[in-house]
This record gives structure tokens, sequence and C-alpha cells, in this order.
């Protein structure tokens, strides 16, 4: 278990409003599973994947929106798309009762890829949109 599970949701924030209002959704819902019992687990698991596709289509949506460099967004949805891969594997076998292997992704694997995710992508997005929204204010 790491320190996403322990950490306030605010002290993770990076300083976009729609960014922030998305992973306080996902700390939301990696705290739930991690608290739940077999039939909740089931239900919050596939709450996880429905979240994850709309997360990331926000995020690419701003990427767009900003014209975001094409390589630092290819290498984003890269990451995004390994995550929503193994997410929706695991949502199959949860969805047959078999919770195990997921209960190890969200206890351990997915906060970490979060962490490191934050730091080498929505982090460095978040610098992009902030100056891309001052370039347009300054005219
Ligand atoms: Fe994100
Ligand atoms: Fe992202």
């Amino acid at each position: 278990m790491t320190d996403l599970l322990t950490t306030r949701p605010e002290s993770l924030h990076l300083g976009h409003p729609i960014i922030d209002r998305t992973h306080d959704e996902f700390h939301g819902l990696v705290a739930k599973l991690n608290a739940a019992g077999l039939v909740d687990f089931i239900l919050h698991f596939a709450a996880l994947a429905s979240h994850a596709e709309e997360h990331f289509a926000k995020e690419q949506q701003l990427m767009r929106q900003s014209h975001y460099p094409a390589d630092q967004m290819e290498t984003h949805l890269r990451d995004h798309l390994m995550v929503l891969q193994e997410i929706n594997r695991l949502n199959a076998m949860v969805a047959r009762g078999s919770v195990a292997a997921a209960r190890v992704y969200v206890s351990d694997l997915l906060p970490v890829w979060f962490e490191q995710h934050n730091l080498a992508h929505d982090g460095p997005l978040v610098s992009h949109l902030k100056r891309a929204n001052l370039a347009s204010s300054l005219g």
C-alpha cells in the first residue's frame, strides 16, 4: 500500500481545476476499492473502468485544445492506453468474481502508477496549460 491511500487528495493537486477534480474522483474510487467487501469491490471496479475512460478523454481534449506538443502528447496517451488496457482486462476478471489480481492492482500498482504518471505527464501538462492560459490572456 503506498502513500496515495494515506495522503490527502488536496496535497496532490497540480493547480488545474478540471484535472484536480478528476484526480480527486480517481483518488476517491481507489480509496473506496481498498475498503470494499466483495460486492462493493465489483461495483466500484466497474466504476473505476468508466472513470478511467472519462479521465483520460478529458486530458486528451485539454491537450488538443491547447496545442500540446505532439511528442509529449504521444507518450502521455500511450501511458493512458497501457493502464486503460490493464483496468479493462482486470474488470473482465472482476465481473466473473475473480478479484485477487485486481485487489493487488488497486492497493499497490495503481497508486504507484498514479504518482509516477503525475510526475512524468500530468504535472508537465498542467504547466503547459498554465503557460497557454497566460499567453492567451496576454493577447
Ligand atoms: Fe490524470
Ligand atoms: Fe494523464
